[in-house]
């Protein structure tokens, strides 16, 4: 994109119900690269299915998501849209990257086999050059001597960062995590918000559904509180996560600090 003015990541009008059930309601959003964009809410607030339209796990109702000028799911041609096929989904998909609460890491495999695995056959890179670059990034994420260790050999917070390695052994544009934090141990979670700030200091695209305000406070660029599937307040972090205007943000974050 010239002069780096469009936004990385354009959601708009972005609509989702389920039967009757209206999850997402008219959601605009606009992450531009390199900026950490934290989403808040309470539970039922339509975020994991935000973040699930964006990868093109669900398919919206109504509205888009557009990452890097690229309408997701959709080929643009002229005015009309038509639906991708698989495979071309399946290589839109590999732009981003996501990590979920449930570390999702394949348990049969070691640490250097679950970060090889989708860079050999999704992206056709050859088995050694993407063993060299897991060998890296499991250095990044600080397991750098467990390349042969099983996920069960593993506490929950080193899982979650084998489940980051991997993510970015793809190398996204972009980057979801989906509450990476909120099935660990207390005394864990601290690691892996060290790597995603660590992460957000290299300039990464990300969006972070987190109830670590702390964590916002100091990575987010923005954030956006979702309230019955609508953003109801969006802002730096010292202006929405100070002194929110909204009665709901402002009960939402008494409940969490
Ligand atoms: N695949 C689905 N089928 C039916 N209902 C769903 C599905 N996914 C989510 N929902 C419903 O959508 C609402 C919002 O869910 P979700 O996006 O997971 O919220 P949050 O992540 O903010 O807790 C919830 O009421 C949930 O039960
Ligand atoms: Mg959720």
């Amino acid at each position: 994109m010239a002069g780096g003015e469009r936004p990385l990541v354009r959601v708009r009008g972005l609509r989702k119900s389920f039967g009757g059930n209206v999850v997402l309601d008219g959601v605009d959003l606009d992450v531009r690269e390199g900026e950490v964009t934290v989403l808040l809410g309470p539970s039922g607030s339509g975020k994991s299915t935000l973040l699930r339209c964006v990868n093109h796990l669900e398919t919206p109702d109504a509205g888009f998501v557009e990452i890097g000028g690229d309408i997701v799911g959709y080929h643009q041609n002229g005015a009309r849209l038509h639906a991708l096929r698989s495979r071309a989904v399946t290589r839109q998909r590999a732009q981003v990257g996501m990590v979920f609460q449930q570390f999702n890491l394949f348990p049969h495999m070691t640490l250097l086999e679950n970060i090889t695995e989708a860079p050999v056959a999704v992206r056709r890179l050859p088995r050694k050059q993407a063993a060299a670059r897991a060998r890296e990034l499991l250095e990044r994420v600080g397991l750098g001597s467990r390349e042969d260790s099983y996920p069960r050999q593993l506490s929950g917070g080193q899982q979650q960062r084998v489940a980051i390695a991997r993510a970015l052994a793809m190398e996204p544009r972009l980057l979801l995590f989906d509450e990476p934090t909120s099935a660990l141990d207390p005394e864990l979670v601290g690691e892996v918000l060290a790597v995603i700030q660590d992460l957000a200091l290299g300039g990464m695209t990300m969006i972070v559904v987190t109830h670590e305000i702390g964590f916002a406070r100091k990575v987010a660029d923005t954030v956006v509180f979702l309230d019955g599937g609508r953003i109801i307040e969006s802002g730096p972090p010292a202006d929405v996560l100070t002194d929110p205007r909204h009665e709901r943000a402002r009960s939402f974050l008494a409940a969490v600090l």
